[in-house]
C-alpha cells in the first residue's frame, strides 16, 4: 500500500509539474499502478444511495433577490432536509441531502480553497454539514474534476488534493464529480487521483464519477473495470430532464447495456442512470410508477430531485413504497435486465410501441419484475408469457404480490400463462416469491 501511495503521489506530483507532458503517457502509467493494486473499498453504497438532489428541479437558479424559495442557498437545503425527516423519508433510507452545481463563489479564497457563496450559504458548508447531520442526514456536494464546473464555478482540476481536504474537513460525505471543461484522455488519471485523494482524508466520502457518461457522449464504450475502482457510483447517460422521454431514453440505454454495465453493479458499486423525478412535472402518474419500478429493478440510486415541501400525496406514496424500496435496496446488489422485448402493434399500428420486461433476482430467490408498456394508442395492451420464460428457475413456482397495491396477484408454475396488461405508458411491477 505505501509502495502504490508513494508511486500515486509521484504520478501526482508529475501531473502538477509536467502539465505539458501526455496526458496519455500518464494514463499509462496510472492505469497500470491501478490495475495491480487498486480496488474501492470505502465501506460506503452496500446498498444504492438514496436521498434527494438539487440539480434537476432548482438547476443553477442563483437568483436569491427574486426568487428566495427556488433559489440554490442553505436554506433550500435545510428546508429539504427538515423535510425528508418530518415527512418520513429519513426513515425509509432517503438520507443523503446532495448539493448539485452553482453553490460555491466564482474565486477561491486566498488560500486557494473552494469556498461557498457568501450571499447565498452565509454560514458556510460546514454550518450545513452540521444542520443536515443534527437531522440524522448525510451531506453531499459537487465538484468538476476540469477547470471549471459545468456552471462555470472552479473546477478542481490541479487542486485535487486541497479540495478532498477540504471536503472533508467541512463534514462533507459524498461528492459527485462532474467532468466538465476537461478532455476525455484525463479521467482515467483525475477521476482515480481524486479517489485516492479523498481516501487520504480519512474520511468516508461516497464518491459519484460522471467518467462514463463523458465516454459515452464521445460514442465510446466507458472502462466500467477501471470506473468500479474508483467510484462508489457513476453515471453513464445524459442527465435527466422533466419528460417521460428522457425517462424512456434512459431506460432504453440501461436495456441495451452496451458494454455489459449492469454486470459492474454490486454491493459498493452501481450505474446512476440520474436523478427521480417523481414528484415533478413531466410525468403521469402511471409514469412516475414506472420510474420508480425500474430505477428499483436496475438497483439505482434512489436521489429525489423535486420539491418536498410541495409535493402531492399520490407521489409521495409512490416514493415511499416499502415494498420499492426494499427492491432497490436488495443487498446482493444484483442489476436487473430487460429479459424480454416485442413490437406490440396497438390499434395506431406505430411499431415502436414497445413492451419490455425486465426482471432483478433477489436475496432468498426472489425476483422482482417489471413489465412496461410505451404504447400510446387506445387501453392496456395484453400480453401473454410465462414465468419460466422470463428466466425464473423455482421448479414449484411462485407467488406473486403486486408492489404498488401491494395486493396479491397469484400463485404460478414456471410454465403457467401469465396474462399482462401494463396501461399505456404505465407498467406493472411485482415481487415474485419462490412457493
Ligand atoms: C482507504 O482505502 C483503504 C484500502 O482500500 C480502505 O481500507 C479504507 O477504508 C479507505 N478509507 C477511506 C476513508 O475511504
Ligand atoms: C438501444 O439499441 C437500439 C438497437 O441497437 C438502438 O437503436 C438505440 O438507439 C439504443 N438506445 C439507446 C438509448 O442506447
Ligand atoms: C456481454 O454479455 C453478453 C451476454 O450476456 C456476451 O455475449 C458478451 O460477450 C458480453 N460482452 C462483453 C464486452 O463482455
Amino acid at each position: 500500500m505505501l509502495r502504490f501511495s508513494n508511486a500515486l503521489e509521484a504520478v501526482h506530483k508529475s501531473w502538477l509539474s509536467f502539465q505539458t507532458m501526455t496526458t496519455k503517457m500518464m494514463s499509462l502509467v496510472l492505469l497500470v499502478l491501478i490495475g495491480v493494486t487498486h480496488s474501492l473499498d470505502n465501506g460506503l453504497a452496500r446498498t444504492p444511495p438514496m436521498g434527494w438532489m438539487s440539480w434537476q428541479r432548482f438547476r443553477c437558479n442563483i437568483d436569491c433577490k427574486d426568487d428566495k424559495y427556488n433559489c440554490i442557498s442553505e436554506d433550500l437545503y435545510m428546508e429539504m432536509a427538515d423535510h425528508l425527516v418530518s415527512d418520513g423519508y429519513r426513515d425509509l433510507g432517503y438520507e443523503y441531502v446532495n448539493i448539485d452545481d452553482c453553490w460555491a463563489a466564482k474565486q477561491r479564497d486566498s488560500d486557494g480553497k473552494l469556498r461557498a457563496d457568501p450571499e447565498r450559504f452565509p454560514s458556510g458548508i460546514k454550518k450545513l454539514a452540521d444542520y443536515v447531520h443534527s437531522k440524522g442526514l448525510k451531506l453531499g456536494i459537487y465538484g468538476d474534476f476540469g477547470t471549471l464546473t459545468c456552471g462555470g464555478y472552479p473546477g478542481s482540476k490541479f487542486y485535487e488534493e486541497l479540495d478532498a481536504q477540504t471536503f472533508a474537513d467541512w463534514g462533507v460525505d459524498s461528492l459527485k464529480l462532474d467532468g466538465c471543461y476537461s478532455t476525455i484522455d484525463d479521467y482515467a488519471i483525475g477521476y482515480p487521483l481524486m479517489e485516492f485523494w479523498l481516501n487520504k482524508t480519512g474520511r468516508p466520502i461516497l464518491y459519484s464519477c460522471s467518467w462514463p457518461a463523458y465516454v459515452v457522449f464521445s460514442h465510446k464504450i466507458p472502462d466500467y473495470a477501471a470506473i468500479a475502482k474508483s467510484c462508489n457510483i457513476w453515471r453513464n447517460y445524459g442527465d435527466i430532464q422533466d419528460s417521460w422521454g428522457s425517462v424512456t431514453d434512459i431506460i432504453r440505454f440501461y436495456g441495451n447495456d452496451s458494454g455489459n454495465f449492469s454486470s459492474f453493479a454490486g454491493p459498493g458499486n452501481f450505474n446512476d442512470p440520474d436523478m427521480i423525478i417523481v414528484g415533478d412535472y413531466g410525468l403521469s402518474f402511471d409514469q412516475q410508477q414506472v420510474q420508480m419500478a425500474l430505477w428499483a429493478i436496475m438497483a439505482s440510486p434512489l436521489l429525489m430531485s423535486n420539491d418536498l415541501r410541495i409535493i402531492r400525496a399520490e407521489s409521495k406514496a409512490i416514493l415511499q413504497n416499502k415494498m420499492a424500496i426494499s427492491i432497490n435496496q436488495d443487498p446482493l446488489g444484483i442489476q436487473g435486465k430487460r429479459v424480454y422485448m416485442v413490437k406490440t402493434y396497438g390499434p395506431n399500428l406505430r411499431k415502436n410501441n414497445k413492451f419490455e420486461i425486465w426482471t432483478r433476482p433477489l436475496k432468498d430467490s426472489r425476483f422482482a419484475i417489471a413489465a412496461v408498456y410505451y404504447g400510446t394508442g387506445g387501453g392496456p395492451t395484453r400480453q401473454m408469457t410465462s414465468l419460466g420464460k422470463i428466466g425464473l428457475t423455482n421448479q414449484n413456482g411462485y407467488t406473486l404480490t403486486d408492489v404498488f397495491t401491494g395486493q396479491p396477484a397469484g400463485k404460478y408454475s414456471l410454465n403457467t400463462t401469465l396474462t399482462l396488461r401494463p396501461n399505456p405508458s404505465g407498467v406493472l411491477f411485482f415481487l415474485a416469491v419462490p412457493q
